[in-house]
């Protein structure tokens, strides 16, 4: 008898573990990219090293390295051209079709990645980010489609206090738009020439090496991301891009970067008022700058949801834009930015995103001063994973990832949740019915078919529903799946009962 349970045992630890090992590719479905640019896409597949990746149908202008698990190259003619790909190792093999869509569009699922504002902050470093870069490889986040690292303010020189930028900005008239800008003074040792002779942007003295370690982390088969204002300075005060945008484009260009933060600091002095017009003008002037280059760059827009960028932030060339103010790492915070996209989401689709910010996830102190902590309890963290996810927000991981902990990974590493925000119809939750004690129902349709719903509870207490699926007009019956628990709650289901912890959230998914 107990020699039986041991056996039992040894088999399923073995098939567990066999699922784990397993090799899995993770949101392979469409990938857009410009005709005629240089793009590149690193595979992201889960399972136990080594690998063997084979691909079928590449087409001209394409190659794979399969060392890397990197296909690049560009695509002469609109159209979409199915690869098959198929990895395998000892534990097993899966396959999926990737379809590269060459054309106008870029960015077909949200952006995913890091950004260095929430834990570097105004002290960030180059050495920082390509430490960020091989941790994220170490914690085999790339595995997951984590694959974007942004540089984000400040990398540039501030000018001199008498430089006559700053006198510039006291003689302007205050046309109401928004407009902020620190400096000078506040980062003394990053101030410096802001432009060479050709009126090339320098980076400052912690960015001087910025080509090269562009290079190294696309050797490790991410991608890089940059950040820059359309006023002449950015939000913490250094260089922005007035007057060299097609400039700045190219630089950007030729040090490689593949994705441009583009913020709204400073810029307001030059806003004649809160027009479309006014508010759309830095954007297309710097949107078509990048869509002139040589290569792919996904273009996001941050100016916290002025003049409801969700309806044309589109016709700027721009894949993402902010809908709000700087989210923080507290409840009140987190919950006003999913409140505000409850009926936004008819915007959202294919290369077309609503951005309520960086995750406050992880150790995301340094400019919410929590040191290298989260004010967020687990709890918190979780339902803001699932709500980003539900959203088909970009997911910016604002963690210090020097500070990682198995909670964190957990967060970021379920591919069952990270496969709703990847999800190739591109649609996003919105907010269908809130019950009397106030748990609200959000629920996201599914390609091929099948939803997902996440049951929310705002209140400070914990709460019972019970949710009959005809509340999102389900009339059938169903297949339940928790989503982070990766487990089936039921099948032939018409409605289920849960208790949701205060701030908590129930993830699942409905498929007939
Ligand atoms: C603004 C943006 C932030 C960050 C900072 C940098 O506040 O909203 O995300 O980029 O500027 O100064």
């Amino acid at each position: 008898m107990k020699y039986n349970l041991l056996l039992f045992f040894t088999f399923w630890i073995n098939v567990s573990l066999a699922q784990v090992d397993k090799p899995q590719l993770n949101n392979v479905t469409f990938f857009g990219t410009r005709t005629g640019k240089d793009f590149f896409y690193q595979i992201p597949v889960s399972g136990k090293r080594p690998l063997k990746i084979q691909l079928q149908h590449l087409p001209a202008g394409v190659s794979f390295d399969a060392e890397k698990g990197i296909i690049s190259g560009k695509l002469e003619k609109d159209g979409q051209y199915k690869i098959k790909i198929n990895v395998a190792n000892k534990s097993g093999n899966d396959s999926r079709d990737l379809t590269l869509v060459a054309g106008d569009k870029l960015a077909l699922t949200p952006p995913m990645g890091w950004s260095s504002w929430y834990s570097y902050g105004r002290k960030v470093k180059e050495e920082d980010i390509l430490r960020t870069a091989k941790l994220m490889k170490q914690y085999g986040l790339d595995q997951y489609g984590w694959s974007i690292l942004e540089i984000d303010d400040p990398w540039t020189n501030q000018p001199g206090e008498k430089d006559p930028v700053w006198s510039a900005f006291k003689d302007k008239p205050d046309n109401k738009v928004y407009e902020y800008h620190e400096g000078p003074g506040n980062l003394t040792d990053r101030v410096g020439l802001t432009r060479d002779q050709d009126g090339t942007i320098i980076p400052n003295q912690y960015f001087k090496n910025i080509g090269q370690t562009v290079k190294d982390i696309h050797n490790l088969g991410f991608k890089v991301g940059i950040y820059s204002s359309p006023g002449p300075l950015t939000c913490g005060g250094v260089a922005g891009s007035y007057q060299h945008e097609q400039q700045d484009a190219e630089y950007f260009a030729k040090t490689g970067f593949d994705y441009l933060k583009y913020d709204w600091c400073s810029y307001g002095i030059f806003a004649k008022d809160n027009s479309i017009t006014e508010l759309k003008k830095p954007y297309e002037l710097m949107g078509k700058a990048l869509k002139s280059q040589p290569r792919d760059i996904i273009f996001s827009l941050c100016q916290y949801g002025m003049g409801d960028v969700w309806k044309w932030g589109f016709e700027t060339d721009g894949q993402l834009w902010r809908t709000g103010g700087d989210v923080r790492d507290n409840w009140k915070s987190i919950y006003s930015a999913f409140k505000l996209l409850a009926d936004k989401s008819a915007y959202v689709k294919p290369g077309r995103w609503n951005d309520p910010d960086i995750l406050q996830i992880g150790a995301v102190g340094a400019e919410s001063r929590s040191g290298n902590s989260n004010h967020l309890n687990n709890q918190e963290q979780t339902t803001l994973m699932s709500m980003w996810c539900l959203l088909s927000s970009p997911l910016l991981i604002g963690a210090n990832l020097e500070h990682m902990d198995p909670f964190t990974l957990s967060l970021l590493t379920n591919n069952e949740v990270i496969a709703i925000n990847q999800d190739a119809l591109g649609k996003a939750a919105n907010l269908k019915y809130t019950f009397p004690n106030q748990v609200e129902i959000w629920s996201k349709d599914l390609y091929g078919g099948g939803v997902t719903v996440g049951l929310l509870n705002p209140a400070d207490q914990e709460k019972e529903i019970k949710f009959p699926f005809t509340l999102i007009g389900k009339k059938g019956r169903y297949q339940v799946r928790d989503l982070w628990k990766k487990k089936m709650i039921g099948t032939g289901l018409k409605e289920i009962q849960a208790k949701i912890p205060p701030h908590g959230i129930l993830l699942i998914s409905l498929k007939e």
